[in-house]
């Protein structure tokens, strides 16, 4: 009873939805049911608010956290635990028919130093942390054992020349510290996706290192379900037909490819793209860089329309492989782009503006799903 209570209630909401933001009454989720899973990053505050979720569960059939699953907030001091947020996230994704992806069990970001060390202040030896590193892993993903749907395992472990990233993760344990860590994973919960997620993924070496990583664990028989390529993208990065490649030769390797983490900024980028660095200049010139602080031209929002387009010609062209794009956010109004790369800017990445009303793009993506065969010839 409380189901079909449930799905009228989701019936009603959504007209009254389609009605006041004028968007076509077909959620994104269901347009692009026959291609790829359609998901969402949240904040942590944004799971309680209503304004924000009463879109979530209309557009988006999975969801991530952009920052509550990470370490530093499940794990804030040594050895105690804390799931209230991650708990309380899993309720909401229960509740409104969405899959949880975790994000993300290993990273050289959110993670707090001592987890390096024993009580001593002493760095760990390569067994201790291996120990503990399982531990954390068989207590976290085996609190949420049959309840994901996947995991980032691990996250952004190269460089843009595909050497790789210094972190205590290699320091102390080495090179195989990503492979324990999906065996890890799949022991603690064998029938979660394992997945690898990085950004930067067209750029050739780097794209290497990843492809030599899946062939080790393929080879290996440690499951490795998709890669993930982070799409934070602009107008102009990256070039489409990279991108095109990208996506078919990890789909080669026989796994699954997923968008993950996709934002357009419409800003321009100081230094090379490609290689997502911080950027370190000055006051005035952040200004300059800084071309719609109160509110995007007509002629750039109309870029960003067709950039997204473009971006999902692409993504449709590779439907059979991939199986989720993921946005990184849903509204201008909070979006790492605005502090990044340079803090302070106004950036106009995602598809929903900051008084949460849904931007031409959505349109524009439904009408392109309409239109099935013009996405098949680059
Ligand atoms: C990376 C991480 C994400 C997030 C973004 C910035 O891409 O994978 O978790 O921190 O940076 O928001």
């Amino acid at each position: 009873m409380k189901f079909f209570v449930n799905v009228i209630i989701k019936f009603i909401l959504l007209i009254l939805f389609a009605l006041a933001s004028g968007t076509s009454a077909l959620p994104l989720k269901d347009a692009f049911k026959d291609n790829f899973q359609i998901g969402v990053a949240l904040a942590n505050r944004d799971i309680r608010n209503s304004r924000v979720t009463d879109i979530v569960n209309i557009e988006f059939n999975v969801v991530v956290a952009e920052f509550g699953m990470k370490m530093a907030n499940v794990l804030p001091e040594q050895g105690i635990y804390n799931f209230t947020w991650t708990d309380e996230f899993f309720d909401f994704a229960k509740e409104n028919g969405q899959v949880v992806v975790g994000h993300t069990l290993v990273w050289h970001k959110a993670i707090p130093d001592w987890f390096f060390l024993d009580a001593k202040g002493q760095k760990l030896k390569r067994d201790q942390l291996l120990l503990k590193l399982q531990r954390h892993i068989n207590t976290y993903v085996g609190r949420y054992r049959g309840q994901v749907l996947g995991w980032d395992v691990v996250n952004e472990a190269f460089n843009y020349d595909g050497s790789f990233r210094n972190s205590p993760w290699l320091e102390i344990i080495g090179e195989d510290y990503i492979e324990k860590a999906f065996e890890f994973a799949h022991q603690a919960d064998p029938n979660a996706e394992l997945y690898y997620n990085d950004y930067g993924l067209v750029s050739p070496k780097k794209h290497a290192s990843v492809v030599a990583l899946v062939k080790r664990l393929k080879k290996k028989a440690i499951p490795i379900h998709a890669v993930g390529i982070q799409g934070h993208y602009s107008l102009t990065y990256p070039d489409l037909k990279a991108l095109d490649k990208t996506i078919a030769r990890f789909a080669n390797l026989g796994v699954k490819v997923m968008i993950t983490e996709l934002d357009v900024s419409v800003l321009p980028f100081p230094g090379p793209e490609d290689r997502g660095e911080d950027a370190e200049i000055n006051v005035a010139r952040a200004q300059q860089l800084n071309p719609y602080p109160e509110q995007l031209s007509e002629e750039a929002m109309q870029q960003f329309t067709n950039r997204y387009r473009d971006l999902f010609r692409v993504f449709l062209k590779h439907s059979n492989s991939i199986s989720r794009v993921t946005f990184w956010g849903l509204t201008d109004a909070h979006t790492w782009r605005n502090n990044w790369p340079i803090p302070g800017r106004a950036d106009y990445p995602l598809l929903y503006d900051r008084a949460l009303k849904p931007k031409p793009v959505v349109k524009a993506l439904l009408e392109l799903i309409e239109a099935r065969d013009s996405y098949i010839h680059l």
